[in-house]
């Protein structure tokens, strides 16, 4: 197991997944909540941070159960902040280093740098530069305008880097990173997908014995994971329940729904669109929009739920990225938009949570859902929200406009398919816009709806770029949209990054 200390760094994560790619273990804490008890950490890695180590209200933790203990990577900040407490100088530099450079290794004895060609490319991204070594230092390497780009610390198993070897820009990152972890802090290379099902089945069975668990199941991947472990574990006795909210796609509920009854799953599919519709008459604002849906799925499902006699679990598909206490270094961040999905247990569900995939990244769930048999088209859908297309319908909802951006939205990722361009999609769907415009349809003047098409690509949904399609699958899909949905006479494409739009509409 290993151990990262987040000082902040929008790259934290980053770390983590690469790490979790070398089939190592870890977990990210907070630079001010650093385990007590560090009996079970084979190698700690310190994180890069927005801010400077001479900054006053900079984290400046207390490292002395580490240091010298276990073995330490010092990842940019945390090689900053080694120099600056022990003796050495760091200072803000002279060029703003961002970017590419190339690595001069200078002792290339160290096992560090095991098998990393002469001239590698790295990733720099700071402003601080270290002039001087902490005491015992040793120079491991510099670039042209890094001098001390690496170092280590005599007597110690403690090495710090100026570079980020979690980004992909540094060629060699991920060698590095096994260098460390693999050759110099010796932990094991054993957390596999198989491994992960089979230590999670034997502790869920262990956790649930005999209860009953209820599951949401919604179609996407991470429920669809969470359920399947669990049915591993306990069988019959996970009840899941799959809401139709009536904002999902074209024929979405039926499909899905049989295949999770062909997976084994005690499922049950609960129809309850009229309730949702009604929920939402006369609603346009999204958050408001966004929280009839979720409070009206929190209500179905609680009335499905007391169904179920003497369930005492209440199962999530919950994963890392969203159970990560996050260094924040811009205060407490702002809602952007309510992920109504994200957050606790209502108070009135009373029920105990088991999350089996808290501790996994998105990647991860798709090689834990291909180890346990489940479905390849299934695990490579791509994301589609909560509050499903009702966000994709700006300002109100009426049953209408629903069934007209059910077929565009069908039409669109049906060519997606056919054309190929599916998989190289992270996410794609259709918009339908509260603006009617001026066509012409044979020798008659339409007035009628305008959809925009939408599909980015993207890693974590956190930043997005619009996908260049080729312009004949557009042309094609344009065609077929409006000459086979009534009541739409126009097509755009949506050609906004992440950030500043945001990938939904609203
Ligand atoms: P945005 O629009 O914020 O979307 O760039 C980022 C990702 O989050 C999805 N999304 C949601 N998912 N409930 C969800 O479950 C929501 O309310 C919600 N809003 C956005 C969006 O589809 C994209 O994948």
């Amino acid at each position: 197991n290993v151990l990262i200390l987040d000082f902040g760094s929008q790259y934290t994560q980053l770390i983590a997944r690469r790490v979790r790619e070398l089939n190592i273990y870890c977990e990210i804490y907070p630079y001010h909540k650093i385990p007590e008890d560090l009996s079970g950490f084979k190698a700690v890695i310190l994180s890069g941070s927005p801010f400077s180590v001479r900054a006053e209200d900079a984290p400046h933790p207390d490292l002395s159960q580490i240091r010298g203990k276990l073995p330490v990577l010092a990842v940019c900040y945390g090689a900053q902040y080694l120099a600056h407490f022990n003796g050495g100088k760091v200072e803000p530099s002279g060029t703003r280093e961002y970017g590419r450079a190339n690595l001069t290794v200078i002792k290339d004895a160290e096992m560090l740098f095991d098998e990393i060609k002469e001239n590698s490319q790295v990733w720099m991204s700071h402003s601080d530069t270290i002039m001087e070594l902490p005491e015992n230092g040793v120079r491991l390497a510099s670039t042209t305008d890094v001098l001390n780009a690496a170092y280590r610390i005599e007597g110690e198993d403690t090495y710090a880097i100026q570079f980020h070897p979690e980004v992909y820009h540094s060629t060699d990152g991920k060698q590095l990173l096994e260098n460390f972890l693999v050759k110099i802090a010796g932990t094991e290379q054993s957390w596999t997908p198989g491994a992960f099902v089979d230590l999670t089945v034997s502790e869920l069975k262990e956790k649930i014995g005999d209860d009953k668990v209820v599951l949401g199941l919604s179609g996407g991947v991470d429920s669809t994971v969470a359920a399947v472990l669990l049915h591993k574990a306990i069988g019959k006795n996970l009840y899941c329940i799959f809401v139709n909210n009536g904002l999902l796609r074209k024929n979405e509920f039926e499909s899905v729904l049989d295949q999770y009854k062909h997976m084994g799953l005690n499922v049950k599919g609960v129809d309850a669109s009229d309730r949702f519709l009604d929920a939402l008459k006369g609603l346009s604002d999204p958050e408001a929009k966004r929280k009839a849906i979720g409070n009206t799925f929190i209500e179905v499902f609680d009335d499905e739920a007391h169904e179920i006699t003497d369930v005492t679990y209440l199962a999530q598909g919950t994963i890392y990225p969203d159970v990560i206490e996050s260094v924040s270094v811009n205060g407490p961040s702002v809602t952007i938009k309510s992920h109504h999905n994200v957050g606790g247990l209502p108070d009135f569900m009373k029920l105990k949570v088991v999350e089996p995939l808290r501790m996994l990244f998105k990647d991860e769930v798709r090689r834990v859902g291909k180890e346990l048999g489940i479905d390849k088209e299934l695990l490579g859908r791509h994301p589609f929200p909560g509050p499903g297309l009702a966000i994709r319908i700006l300002g109100d909802i009426t049953a209408e406009k629903v069934r007209i951006l059910q077929e565009v939205d069908h039409i669109f990722i049906q060519g997606l398919r056919d054309w190929m361009l599916y998989d190289k999609v992270w996410q794609a769907g259709a918009i339908l816009l509260p603006v009617q415009s001026v066509g012409v349809m044979g020798d008659e003047r339409t007035y009628e709806q305008v959809v925009a098409l939408r599909a980015v690509e993207s890693t974590d949904g956190m930043t997005a770029d619009w996908v260049n399609l080729p312009y004949e699958f557009l042309q094609k899909t344009s065609n077929t949209i409006i000459n086979r949905v009534k009541g739409v006479n126009r097509v755009v494409y949506d050609i906004s990054s992440k950030p500043p739009a945001t990938i939904e509409w609203e």
